[in-house]
């Protein structure tokens, strides 16, 4: 014990710490002089622990792939989807904010061995990806990007540097929880051309369902950023910005009310937004769950379509199923 306390977000706690499974170097500290991950690295007695790192210290973390990718994310444009060739590269960080029991990216999300990388260097090799698999999209999911926004708004910013043609779409797939409105300005401000947002539910106790976290207030603070910011998106960047939102569809953690009502409230910010929904098959903690059927995953995109989105794409085992 060392008498210095964790937080999620900046400004709580005396070290910034938000995944706590070694990942995301959110929560870096200079012991003996040496940066240390704080969450993962035992204390020794006699250490000598400093808090503020280096001025210009470059920021670093655990990314996965690039690899091509013919389908794409939340914020892939749902006409792009399924056709049989490569339509982006992406990256996956390590390291989450979230602890959801059926977690769909295991591998990476705990990913706290391999080691990381400064924005500069993800963003050199992204953009051979984009050359090699002769793609314009570039996209970032993870585990979840925002954890360490300094990295997150630098890679952007290099990757832009690095791919300043009109073509090149720079895709942030989030599951929103920490994009406060400054974060996402600063985010396009940086290059971020498609912003993939994933609240999902509606209500705290499916949140909380979701994604397992505990802590009441802690999840209504997550759910409620989520949904500001596909808010903030649609009213301040429409015009430059695609936005894709995401929600995750399995019976036995959300019901078909609630889907209506997820639908019904992101029609009332914009009916024409792209909702992609995802359908959660057995994974980590719950192998215990069934993969949706098509048919349920095409009810599901009828109760959403009924509640007045325009832009509805299911994911099935089939593959993507999208408007019309
Ligand atoms: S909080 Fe320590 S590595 Fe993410």
């Amino acid at each position: 014990m060392v008498g210095l306390s964790f937080g999620v977000s900046p400004g709580e706690g005396d070290i910034q710490a938000p995944c706590c499974t070694g990942g995301c170097y959110t929560c870096l500290v200079l012991a003996d002089g040496r940066p240390e991950r704080s969450c993962v690295s035992p204390v020794r007695e006699t250490m000598a622990i400093r808090t503020e790192l280096p001025d210009g210290f470059t920021p670093v973390r655990v990314i996965h792939g690039p690899q091509p990718h013919s389908v794409g994310g939340n914020a892939t444009p749902w006409w792009l989807k399924a056709r049989g060739r490569y339509i982006e590269v992406a990256i996956w960080v390590a390291g989450c904010n979230l602890r959801c029991p059926q977690c769909q990216n295991l591998t990476t999300t705990y990913d706290g061995r391999n080691a990381p990388l400064s924005p500069r260097r993800a963003a050199e090799r992204v953009t051979r990806a984009r050359h090699r698999y002769g793609v314009d999209r570039m996209a970032i999911s993870g585990g979840e990007p925002a954890l360490d926004r300094p990295w997150l708004v630098q890679y952007f910013s290099e990757l832009r540097a690095l791919n300043p043609d009109p073509d090149a779409r720079l895709h942030l797939d989030s599951n929103g929880t920490l994009l406060s409105r400054d974060y996402v300005h600063e985010l396009i401000d940086a290059g971020a051309t498609d912003i993939g947002i994933e609240p999902k539910g509606v209500y705290p106790e499916t949140f909380m369902c979701i994604t397992g976290i505990e802590d009441e207030a802690l999840a209504r603070r997550y759910l409620e950023t989520a949904w500001r910011a596909t808010e903030y998106v649609v009213s301040s960047y429409k015009d430059r910005v695609f936005l894709g939102v995401g929600l995750p569809y399995n019976k036995v953690v959300i019901g078909l009310e609630e889907v209506r009502d997820f639908g019904r409230k992101l029609a009332s910010i914009d009916p024409g937004t792209q909702l992609s929904v995802l359908d959660y098959f057995p994974s980590f903690r719950r192998r215990d769950i069934e993969r949706p059927q098509p048919g349920e995953m095409l009810t599901v995109k009828r109760v959403l379509e009924g509640a007045g989105l325009k832009a509805v794409v299911v994911q099935t085992a089939i593959g993507h199923i999208g408007p019309g």
